[in-house]
């Protein structure tokens, strides 16, 4: 019958980076070019088949980047057990935005979570602001799992996720 497993992961970053887009697209294999800002936060799940006796059920908590909501983002993300820190590649201030939530990740959240940063927006490559290399030097200072991603493309974002899900304990 296999073994099924169970996480929190929570998503943060600067509004508009693409959070809700790279949950959509995981989700439901969905994209919206016209996505609503999020209010509060959104649960979803889904499950990931890592091998016939590993399942990874992800339950998802989407949080709203704008900043009338930082204040709500620590109850989000006190329990999760992994987090994805989203930025737009296209927008360098969304990087500080993405580092200064690892840092308060790093010394508020469970110290074993699982932190992915994800470098969204690829398939705007000729807006790019932020190198490649930059991020992943960043990305493996901190420690970090490292993608960049296109939830308009779907690149990289199963990638991302299965990941994460590999890198939980599963014992
Ligand atoms: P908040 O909920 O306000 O924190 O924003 P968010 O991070 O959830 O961003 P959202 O997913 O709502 O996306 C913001 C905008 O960027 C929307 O217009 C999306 O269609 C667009 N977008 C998201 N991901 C991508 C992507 O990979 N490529 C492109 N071209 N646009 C994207
Ligand atoms: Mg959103």
């Amino acid at each position: 019958p296999g073994k099924l497993y169970q996480f929190k992961l929570v998503l943060l970053g600067e509004a508009a980076v693409g959070k809700s887009s790279l949950v959509l697209r995981f989700v439901k294999d969905q994209f919206d070019d016209y996505r609503e800002s999020t209010i509060g936060a959104a649960f979803l799940t889904q499950t990931i088949h890592l091998d016939d006796n590993t399942t990874v059920k992800f339950e998802i908590w989407d949080t709203a980047g704008q900043e009338r909501y930082k204040s709500l983002a620590p109850m989000y993300y006190r329990n999760a057990n992994c987090a994805v820190v989203v930025y737009d590649i296209t927008q360098a201030s969304s990087l500080e935005k993405a580092k200064s939530w690892v840092k308060e990740l790093q010394r508020q959240a469970d110290p074993n979570i699982v932190i992915a940063l994800a470098g969204n927006k690829t398939d705007l490559s000729s807006r790019r602001a932020i190198e490649r290399e930059d991020a992943q030097a960043y990305a493996h200072d901190a420690g970090l799992l490292f993608f960049e991603t296109s939830a308009k493309t779907a690149a990289n974002v199963n990638e991302l996720f299965t990941s994460i899900a590999r890198k939980m304990p599963l014992d």
